[in-house]
């Protein structure tokens, strides 16, 4: 069947697509988006393997928060203490200001709202693509409503306790109905699961050891008690939620091409 002849037609087709693809390949035009700052920045992540353990734009490994929009939420302080003692599970890494002040620089630079979003970007809620935008917005929306109804007096409570979750990376691990790859559950289930005791606790010490980080800044009783009643109202109206989520989502999607993909020098 297969003749000499055949064999060297299907040889020219494999070298002509290698030649096709090589080509396809290295004529990319890429220019790199990142300031020469950011690409030291970028140098550290990945000789400390950052990515291993936290994601950008969803990609990567899961024991630590989506990082996409650290830059947005990480004050300088806490960074400089991120980098130097660590916290939790992230390690020691024994920065010094200068790599600290690099590695600021390519979160910076990462952060692009107008692109795309990651679990968590602080600024105006419900703005951008991406599901944790379209879950901001969705419940924006619900308190609107609400309001119009006449249901003021709980619904203050409520949107208090939202904004006291969304100015701390809860949603960098925890993400909208349903259990994130960190093994954070979906809370819209916690009003009804968890005794309020055991949310108490929580709320004010986190579980270290099960990878729930002590929430920083710490929630005072005040944000403790609005947290659990915003808990409540997605418990509460968890389908109408999660239905309003999906229809903002649907045309909200990133834009992948515009990545400012960091593995490429
Ligand atoms: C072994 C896993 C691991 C590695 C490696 C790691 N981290 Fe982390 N990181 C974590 C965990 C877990 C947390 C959450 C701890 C906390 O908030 O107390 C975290 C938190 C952070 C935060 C704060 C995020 C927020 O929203 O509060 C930043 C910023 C951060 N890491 C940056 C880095 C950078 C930069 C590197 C690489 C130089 C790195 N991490 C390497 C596990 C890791
Ligand atoms: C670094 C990731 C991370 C961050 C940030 C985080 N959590 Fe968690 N959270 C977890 C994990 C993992 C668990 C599950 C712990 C366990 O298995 O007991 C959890 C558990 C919980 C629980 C208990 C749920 C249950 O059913 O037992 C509540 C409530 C909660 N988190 C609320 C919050 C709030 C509010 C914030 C923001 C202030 C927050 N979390 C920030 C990872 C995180």
């Amino acid at each position: 069947m297969c003749t000499p002849a055949r064999k060297k037609l299907l040889l020219t087709v494999l070298v002509l697509s290698f030649g096709v693809q090589t080509g396809l390949v290295y004529s990319d035009t890429r220019s790199t988006p990142l300031s020469a700052e950011a690409l030291a920045g970028r140098e550290l992540w990945q000789r400390h393997a950052c990515q291993t353990c936290h994601q950008f734009y969803g990609q990567g490994g899961f024991l630590g928060p989506d990082l996409t929009h650290a830059a947005s939420r990480v004050d300088s302080t806490r960074l400089v203490s991120l980098l130097t003692v660590g916290s939790g599970q992230m390690p020691p890494l024994g920065f010094s200001d200068e790599e600290t002040a690099a590695m600021a620089a390519f979160l910076r630079e990462m952060d692009r709202p107008e692109i795309g979003r990651g679990e968590l970007r602080l600024g105006t809620p419900g703005e951008g693509a991406g599901v944790q935008a379209a879950f901001e917005g969705a419940i924006e929306a619900a308190a609107a409503a609400g309001e119009e109804g006449g249901a003021t007096e709980d619904l203050a409570e409520v949107d208090a306790g939202f904004s006291a979750y969304r100015i701390r990376p809860c949603s960098a691990c925890h993400f909208p109905f349903r259990d994130s790859p960190v093994g954070a559950p979906d809370l819209s289930l916690v009003a009804g699961s968890l005794s309020p005791d055991s949310l108490e606790r929580v709320l004010a010490e986190g579980r270290p050891l099960k990878g729930m980080p002590p929430p920083v800044p710490p929630l005072d009783a005040a944000d403790r008690a609005a947290i659990t009643a915003f808990l409540e109202f997605l418990g509460a109206n968890r389908d109408q939620l999660e239905a309003a989520t999906q229809a903002l989502a649907a045309d909200r999607s990133l834009d992948w091409r515009a990545l400012p993909w960091w593995e490429f020098p």
